[in-house]
């Protein structure tokens, strides 16, 4: 496929110098480092050649949807895997996840008339940043595993060498699992009523459309799918509808915010405790230039005994200075904690993250606009605690996760649960003040 031409600036992609490629000259952290370069070279040729994985309308859909966020009218929902699997990967594990959204959304949507926007961590959740480089085990000191898009997770030299030809893979089951999406989409529509008679929902049920997320980790497999509508003068990254920069790349003169600022879709940004004020000011400024609603969704991840101290003064810079974004929570990542050698997370922990969130939006006058999570439709045992009360003793019985331990059915229900109250409570009490 020909590279297009590029585009004259416009109010819509006036960023400067950027082009899908700029990224490569800025300082780059996570990324893969692949032995062969022309295996490299090959392999983002094919993805370069390859349909779109999501439609541009798609996305520009999704940014309408997360503007009424923005305006306070709509509430996301986001979830999924911490990194999807090569091994796991099939369509009931899909299906799962999907209808688990699903009903977590029904359930928000009963509490209060607010909109829900439905936003799957899939179709691309492959790739991991790491704290360490590698992994000792015994005596054996091997590179860290990174996702399956990178390297393999079994625990010898020859699965961890970072091999290009798994981003093929990786692009193949996230175009399976859109398709399958897609039909899971006009079969639910039938069960919605269903779904809806189950959580007390009075409005009539409607579609759901369930957008895909992922991180933007790796920049050379963003480049290959970032193609240029003429329609909108816009570049567009086509590998799902939103992207996110994890807390880890969110360096200013970095690869990853260079990536980002030049495409239209929305983008995440992940705000964990070592974020200041003034950064995050900087960070909004490079990455949403022309202040548009429904571009920019900013996730705090401090952790249930940060949060209140680190969340008011950042929403009061960013309120202070009049931009238009929206804030959620991710109340994962700062609550990871290691029981008999297992990463787990209390949810506990994850709800009180949560409830202070929302409390602080209140004090703060923003509007709390989601919520972020590590979940699976599976009946693992990965979290602790929920109305199942799953207590230490049970970690080690379906302990499935690669990466981080995510909440399962069950649990997952509970946080909407809870989720679905603390709405209510925040629509009753604007409502008042209204
Ligand atoms: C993640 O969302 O899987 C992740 C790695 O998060 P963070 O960048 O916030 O640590
Ligand atoms: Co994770």
């Amino acid at each position: 496929m020909e590279a297009p031409a590029p585009p004259a600036p416009t109010e819509e992609n006036d960023s400067g110098d950027w082009s899908p490629d700029s990224w490569r000259s800025r300082p780059a952290k996570q990324l893969a480092d692949y032995p062969d370069p022309l295996a490299v070279e090959r392999v983002e040729r094919r993805l370069a050649g390859s349909e779109p994985l999501v439609e541009i309308a798609d996305i520009i859909h999704l940014r309408a949807a997360l503007s009424r966020v923005a305006a306070g009218e709509a509430f996301i929902l986001q979830g999924g895997d911490c990194a999807e699997s090569f091994a796991e990967f099939n369509a009931d594990k899909v299906r799962a996840t999907y209808n688990l959204l699903l009903r977590m959304g029904a359930e928000l949507r009963a509490a209060s008339p607010i909109d829900v926007v439905h936003l799957a961590r899939i179709a691309g959740q492959f790739a991991k940043p790491r704290s360490s480089a590698t992994e000792t085990i015994g005596e054996v000191t091997l590179p860290s595993y990174r996702g399956d898009a990178v390297n393999g997770p079994a625990f010898n030299a020859r699965a961890r060498v970072h091999d290009p030809k798994r981003l093929l893979d990786a692009h193949r089951q996230a175009q399976v699992t859109i398709e399958l999406l897609h039909a899971f989409a006009s079969a639910s529509y039938a069960d919605l009523p269903r779904v809806a008679a189950e959580v007390g929902l009075q409005a009539p049920p409607h579609a759901v459309t369930m957008f895909t997320s992922h991180e933007a980790l790796l920049l050379n497999y963003e480049q290959a799918l970032t193609r240029f509508d003429e329609a909108s003068e816009q570049y567009w990254a086509t590998s799902g509808h939103m992207l996110w920069i994890g807390d880890r790349t969110r360096q200013l003169d970095g690869a990853h915010v260079e990536y980002a600022r030049g495409i239209g879709n929305p983008v995440g940004l992940k705000c964990g405790p070592s974020i200041a004020a003034d950064d995050l000011l900087r960070l909004i400024d490079r990455l949403d230039p022309h202040d548009r609603a429904g571009k920019l969704v900013l996730i705090g991840r401090f952790g249930a005994k940060l949060v209140d101290e680190h969340l008011p003064p950042l929403m009061r810079a960013v309120k202070r200075s009049g931009r238009n974004v929206v804030w959620t929570i991710d109340p994962m990542h700062g609550n990871t904690c290691t029981v008999q050698g297992l990463k787990t997370r209390m949810v506990s922990d994850i709800i009180r993250e949560i409830s202070t969130f929302f409390a602080v939006a209140e004090a703060e006058g923003v509007h709390p606009g989601g919520i972020h999570l590590e979940m699976t439709g599976s009946d693992v045992t990965e979290c602790l605690g929920g109305s199942g009360r799953l207590a230490r003793a049970d970690l080690e019985r379906r302990y499935l996760t690669g990466c981080d331990p995510r909440l399962n059915e069950r649990q997952a229900l509970d946080v909407a649960h809870e989720v679905a109250g603390l709405i209510a409570h925040a629509s009753a009490s604007r409502a008042r003040a209204a």
